[in-house]
């Protein structure tokens, strides 16, 4: 067996008769292999040849792959309780609840863990139900939360939705950062606003100055909860621990998952200010579990992670690295303004909108073959997003952009030489 999973063929022809024939297609069109290691800022292949990882599985290697403070303390854990019996009291799941209200000044209180991002919405959109005992939801046009049946129906894509439909009523979409549209929607029937403090599968949009401050004051005034999706931008990724730090506001309900297992575990979790849990628990303290959720593993992955963060100073590593990323993105857009529309982005959530139809594809097949990895976001094939590791060197970024600039130029040359533009 170990022989056969070496070919790569055969992992191929695998994964067209065993898990997803059109999938198996797309990977292999796109020209991947199989990923056989991680290590720091890189991947490496079935043939040993190595990627800067300028994606980060969307978000979830904020520390690069394996990092060795996290996978030590993974190991130790796996020795001692590597899963909850649920019914004892668990230390590690109470030591990471601690800390995560502790890096919300103790403003949103409690944690409920589950293991993904969209199962963390799931909660945040069951609590807001529960806890303003009204049904509307109001979401953003592009916004991202997943795809289970409730997260997919506050997700703002079509492509996603259509063939599931129809799914949970009572849902509006606003275009995100347009005030007055969802002005227009909110009333005293509205349980709650479903945002993301940058848009990161619609395209890494970040919104005009104040939009949040407006938002918060018209989910106060109509006694509707504002759920920040922190999924993707929460555990530092735009230079504050949590992305709503720099609007200035406090949420009643955020989620993570993602980053918070530190690219080791995978964990998912809905965050909510005391009222909330007092008005969601408070006739049933089972109204909402999950099995693995708060799991000793990934709970000590988190609380390693969280360590990491705050010893390495990665959050000012972020602010940092993410000017030079965006700084030299500009650069390069100003070179190449015939298929280069905009940069965008905060700290390391960096966006490339091209504006030539697949434009986008064709540079991150240009990218795979200067080993470097990237993708465009879900909700908007029109945008490269780069989001690498925070302990990502100066070199490598400088690297990165180096292939971006040479893969940009290749593609455009092409596009040129076909008539496209
Ligand atoms: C903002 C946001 N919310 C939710 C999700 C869904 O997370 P998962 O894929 O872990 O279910 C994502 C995934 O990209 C996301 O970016």
């Amino acid at each position: 067996m170990n022989n056969l999973l070496k070919d790569s063929e055969k992992i191929t022809s695998l994964y067209a008769k065993h898990i997803n024939p059109g999938l198996a297609k797309l990977i292999s069109f796109a020209g991947f292999g199989v990923e056989q290691r991680g290590e720091g800022c890189y991947v490496y292949d079935q043939d040993g040849k190595k990627y800067l990882d300028l994606l980060g599985s969307y978000g979830v290697f904020a520390l690069g792959h394996r990092h060795p403070k996290v996978t030590e303390a993974v190991k130790n854990q796996l020795d001692i309780l590597p899963l909850s019996t649920k019914v004892f009291f668990n230390q590690t799941q109470a030591e990471l609840a601690q800390k995560l209200s502790e890096l919300t000044n103790h403003l949103l209180t409690y944690t409920f863990f589950s293991n993904s991002g969209a199962e963390a919405v799931e909660a945040a959109l069951k609590f807001a139900k529960i806890g303003t005992k009204r049904n509307k939801l109001i979401s953003t046009k592009g916004g991202y939360h997943g795809k289970t049946l409730g997260s997919l129906s506050v997700t703002g894509r079509e492509k996603f939705r259509t063939p599931f439909e129809p799914l949970l009523s009572g849902i509006e979409f606003a275009p995100f950062g347009d005030i007055a549209a969802l002005e227009k929607i909110i009333d005293s029937n509205t349980a709650a606003v479903i945002i993301e403090v940058v848009q990161g599968e619609g395209g890494i949009h970040v919104a005009p100055e104040g939009y949040f401050k407006s938002l918060r004051e018209l989910c106060t005034k109509f006694g509707t909860y504002l759920i920040i999706d922190e999924v993707q931008t929460g555990v530092g990724r735009t230079g504050t621990f949590f992305g709503y730090e720099q609007e200035g506001i406090t949420p009643d309900i955020i989620t993570l998952a993602k980053a918070l297992g530190g690219g080791v575990m995978p964990i998912g979790a809905t965050m909510g200010t005391k009222e909330v849990w007092e008005k969601v628990f408070a006739e049933n303290p089972l109204v909402h579990t999950s099995t693995f959720g708060g799991n000793p593993l990934a709970c000590r992955a988190a609380l390693a992670t969280i360590e990491v963060i705050e010893k390495e100073n990665l959050l000012d590593a972020v602010v940092q690295k993410g000017s030079k990323f965006i700084k030299g993105l500009n650069q390069i857009q100003e070179q190449f303004p015939r298929i280069l529309k905009e940069v965008r982005g905060r700290g390391l959530m960096c966006g490339v909108e091209f504006s030539v139809p697949d434009s986008a594809e064709l540079t991150i097949v240009q990218l795979l073959k200067r080993g470097v990895l990237a993708a465009y976001t879900l909700n908007n094939p029109f945008v490269i997003r780069i989001e690498p590791p925070f302990t990502i060197e100066e070199s490598d970024i400088d690297f990165a952009l180096n292939a971006i600039h040479d893969s940009v130029e290749e593609v455009q040359s092409l596009l040129q030489s076909i008539g496209v533009i």
